[in-house]
């Protein structure tokens, strides 16, 4: 590149888009007959108030970066794209391997990816989206070519699996993107966050960290488990999620109506159902798979965008939103127009 096409380069922002999607699902299903024989609940209640009917645990040695890994492999595949390429991976989790180093780097060595640059970053269940738009700033300014988005969680490690109000709504698995600077001028057209940490007690995990180290209370008083105020996060979630759709499209002179698809974070059938009463939108014009998955947390939206792709709900040229919420709180919603 000459000097005088580099300094006209500089400063023009790339059009980004999807190359590619992939997920991990582990194999073992738990269903809400099993959870009934743990506490006190019933398959019934967990159906009609969630939606959820069965979800996927991860094996005993099998940890976050493995299903990311996995993951990962399979966007790169459906991408076309060799691990040596990849230049960037975020990785969102919220159940690391390990404190640190993070968990992009774990993933990074299993699958090869030996020249990118890894970081991980937490915004709970918003994770997936989050990351993908941190990602997407690298590809726009061309400091990164090749970026693997990766979100993965094994939810199974921090649930108390002895609380009937939390256990029955998690389950593990892991999705992953590759983005690269578009061909023409399709791709990730708008994004808006949002976070409120005066809220961050509602849903959180309160031992472990600097807080409250680990300790022989900490795990007598089960603060290393997940707690939740569900109530408060549903009603909290509905409202955000509604008005955060609305704003993302306005942003660009849209409505929802010109969407053709939403994919939402997967927590709880009647979430995805009040959301949609208030945007006045048909249940099926959101894509759901909480019915097998429960909710994955970060994880949760990429495996529905892959499963919306490869069952060809989601086709080249529809606009799509991804519309998350989480822990924290946070918050986003990602249009795309889906352009491979
Ligand atoms: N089985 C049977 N009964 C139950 C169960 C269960 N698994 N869990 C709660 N109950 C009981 C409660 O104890 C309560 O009993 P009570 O009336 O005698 O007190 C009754 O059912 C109703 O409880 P509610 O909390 O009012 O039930 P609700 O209809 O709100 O459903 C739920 C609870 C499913 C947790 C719901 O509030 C919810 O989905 N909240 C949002 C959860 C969520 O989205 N979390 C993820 C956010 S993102 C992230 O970052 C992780």
């Amino acid at each position: 590149m000459s000097k005088k096409e580099k300094f006209s380069d500089a400063g023009r922002l790339r059009t980004v888009s999807i190359a590619g999607t992939g997920s991990y699902m582990p194999e073992r299903i738990m269903t809400n007959a099993e959870l009934e024989t743990m506490v006190e609940t019933s398959a019934e209640w967990i159906v009609t108030r969630t939606g959820i009917a069965e979800r996927r645990l991860a094996g005993e040695s099998e940890t976050t970066s493995d299903m990311g890994a996995e993951a990962a492999r399979r966007a790169l595949a459906d991408a076309g794209v060799s691990p040596e390429e990849v230049d960037l991976i975020v990785l969102a989790t919220i159940t690391p391997d390990l404190p640190f180093p993070n968990t992009a780097c774990l993933v990074q060595d299993k699958i090869g990816a030996k020249n990118a640059a890894c970081f991980s970053l937490e915004a709970a269940c918003s994770g997936f989206v989050f990351a993908m738009e941190t990602a997407r700033q690298f590809v726009a300014t061309g400091a990164a070519k090749t970026a693997l988005v990766v979100a993965a969680e094994k939810m199974s490690s921090i649930i108390d699996w002895t609380d009937r109000e939390t256990c029955v709504l998690f389950g593990d698995g892991a999705g992953a993107c590759v983005l690269k600077a578009a061909e023409g001028d399709k791709g990730l057209v708008h994004a808006v966050l949002g976070s409120n940490g005066a809220l961050a007690e509602l849903l959180m995990v309160p031992g472990g960290g600097s807080r409250l180290p680990f300790s022989e209370e900490v795990l007598r008083e089960r603060n290393h488990y997940l707690k939740m105020e569900g109530r408060e996060v549903f009603k909290h979630a509905v409202k955000s999620m509604t008005a955060i759709a609305q704003q993302v499209c306005a942003e660009k002179g849209l409505t929802t109506k010109d969407v053709a698809c939403i994919v939402p974070h997967q927590a709880n059938i009647r979430i995805i159902e009040a959301i949609g009463q208030r945007l006045g939108e048909p249940k099926e014009k959101f894509f759901i798979n909480l019915d097998r998955y429960g909710n994955t947390s970060g994880a949760s939206v990429i495996v529905a965008l892959d499963e919306a792709v490869r069952s060809g709900v989601i086709k080249r040229g529809d606009l799509v939103m991804l519309l998350v919420f989480g822990g924290g709180f946070t918050w986003g919603a990602s249009l795309l127009e889906w352009s491979k």
